[in-house]
């Protein structure tokens, strides 16, 4: 059976350097009838378990660390016994959310997590923050990058714990690489595609953001 992709938009908010911003994240269930992989359990774990349905969680997978994308990861695997995997250089940024409770497994560059017709890849790809990750499935193609693409440029790097050159080098190096009909399926807002985002990287490394 072909896995589906599901699109989830909770609503809360994002906290970081002493400023807090009301935002809406895209939460992304992959997987079939049986079996799905939740990437970014944001804000809302049982709006999140709702969409899940009478499906097993096997997996969270966590793009990035911050607060927002990563709120409702603990409830939402207590209440499924789904695994928590986050990349380990992001684990400062854990620690600020959830002191008390560690992700439960560490993602690494090229490591594949499996689910119900789904194959992703996982990218590593700093710069938005230091353990950000995509997540790519050539089968389905697409890739899901978070905070690091979005449609009409790279996430944000004005705050603590990101870097402008090294969100460029990733997004050149690993995402702009990819098929161009590739969809981009991001933390927040709209998708795009890798193809309809590649020619503007000179405008954004001029506008440096
Ligand atoms: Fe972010």
């Amino acid at each position: 059976m072909t896995a589906r992709i599901e699109r989830l938009v909770t609503a809360g908010q994002f906290t970081l350097d002493g400023g807090t911003w009301d935002v809406e994240n895209n939460v992304w269930i992959v997987g079939d009838d049986h079996e799905v992989i939740v990437i970014d359990a944001a804000h809302d774990a049982d709006a999140i378990a709702a969409a899940v349905g009478d499906r097993r969680l096997t997996a969270i997978v966590c793009t990035h660390a911050h607060n927002d994308h990563i709120d409702a990861a603990p409830a939402l695997a207590d209440a499924t016994g789904a695994v928590i995997w986050l990349h380990p250089d992001d684990l400062p940024l854990w620690k600020r959310t959830h002191p008390d409770r560690d992700p439960d497994a560490h993602l690494l560059d090229g490591q594949v997590i499996e689910g119900a017709g789904v194959d992703l890849t996982v990218l590593h790809t700093p710069g938005h923050a230091p353990g950000a990750v995509c997540l790519y499935d050539p089968g389905l193609g697409v890739v899901f990058t978070g905070d690091t693409l979005f449609q009409g440029g790279p996430g944000a790097t004005g705050r603590s714990y990101s870097h402008f050159p090294t969100i460029i080098d990733s997004i050149r190096d690993r995402l702009l690489t990819l098929p161009p009909e590739t969809k981009v399926l991001t933390g927040h807002g709209d998708s795009t595609t890798v193809g309809a985002e590649a020619p503007h990287l000179q405008e954004w490394i001029a506008r440096g953001r």
